[in-house]
């Protein structure tokens, strides 16, 4: 079971998440979208503890951490740390370690975080780049790699960490249009695969290709949260308003 509870985010008085309540279903593809601000990011980042939240449960197939109850929250603290090893994170921006070699940012998490032994490291990174259609870049470095093969990257170190949730955010949104398609091919495999995916989107036709379930976004909560069909029914000012815009 994986979900977060009641979930409160207050930045410098600005109260980004209102108490957002959310089911993550396993083995599916969860797509949340909604407009710029609304929280989505900040609801990833409480998701993962990148953000600590202020008040809320983050529950993740039996590890769980409730915030707000008094004590002070534990960045670094064991429920935290196997929190965070179940999730595997894709930014919009790659994020790839600069000074490592693609070889090197894909084993880093394995070897350091996970004590994978090198030559295993090295084997399953060299399966992942092979995934991903980057074998050829193993020894390359991010710079000299065009933005659609920094998220392939990002992707292959992200699944080396064998996450159990995966979470995307707008991991094509820095690309340009032909770049953006090798990227949403690896996704879609992802998905077909049947992990457990969590994807921020402005990408309407790819959402309503991959999603089992659609959830809207708006000033902080979840305004409504349903199949493609069931969000594009017009019944909702708010949401038709919003994806007429985005067509
Ligand atoms: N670390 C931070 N410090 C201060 N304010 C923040 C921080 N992170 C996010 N915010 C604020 O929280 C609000 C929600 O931001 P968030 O990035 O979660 O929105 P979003 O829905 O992902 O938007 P977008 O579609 O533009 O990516 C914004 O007002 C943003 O400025
Ligand atoms: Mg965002």
């Amino acid at each position: 079971m994986y979900y977060v509870k009641d979930i409160h985010k207050t930045f410098d008085g600005n109260h980004v998440l209102k108490g957002v309540s959310l089911d993550i279903a396993e083995h599916k593809t969860t797509v949340l979208v909604g407009p710029s601000g609304s929280g989505k990011t900040t609801l990833l980042r409480c998701i993962n503890l990148l953000e600590m939240p202020d008040s809320g449960t983050v529950h993740l197939n039996g590890a769980e951490m409730t915030f707000g109850d008094g004590a002070p929250p534990k960045y670094a603290g064991s429920a935290a740390r196997a929190l965070r090893k179940k999730t595997g994170m894709v930014f919009q921006n790659f994020q790839l370690f600069p000074h490592k070699t693609v070889l090197g940012n894909i084993i880093e998490g394995p070897i350091a975080v996970l004590g994978v032994e090198k030559t295993q490291a090295v084997a399953e990174a060299e399966a992942l780049l092979k995934k991903v259609g980057l074998s050829d870049k193993r020894d390359a470095w991010p710079r000299d790699l065009s933005g659609g093969q920094q998220q392939r990257v990002a992707i292959a170190r992200a699944l080396a960490m064998k996450p159990e949730l995966l979470l995307f955010d707008e991991p094509t949104s820095a690309l340009d249009p032909e770049l953006e398609y090798e990227v949403l091919s690896i996704i879609r495999q992802l998905c077909a695969e049947k992990q457990t995916i969590v994807i921020i989107t402005h990408k309407l036709s790819f959402a309503q290709e991959v999603a089992d379930k659609i959830v809207f976004f708006d000033a902080g909560q979840i305004l409504r949260e349903g199949t493609w069909d069931e969000m594009n029914d017009g019944s909702v000012p708010r949401i038709a308003q919003f994806l007429n815009m985005l067509r």
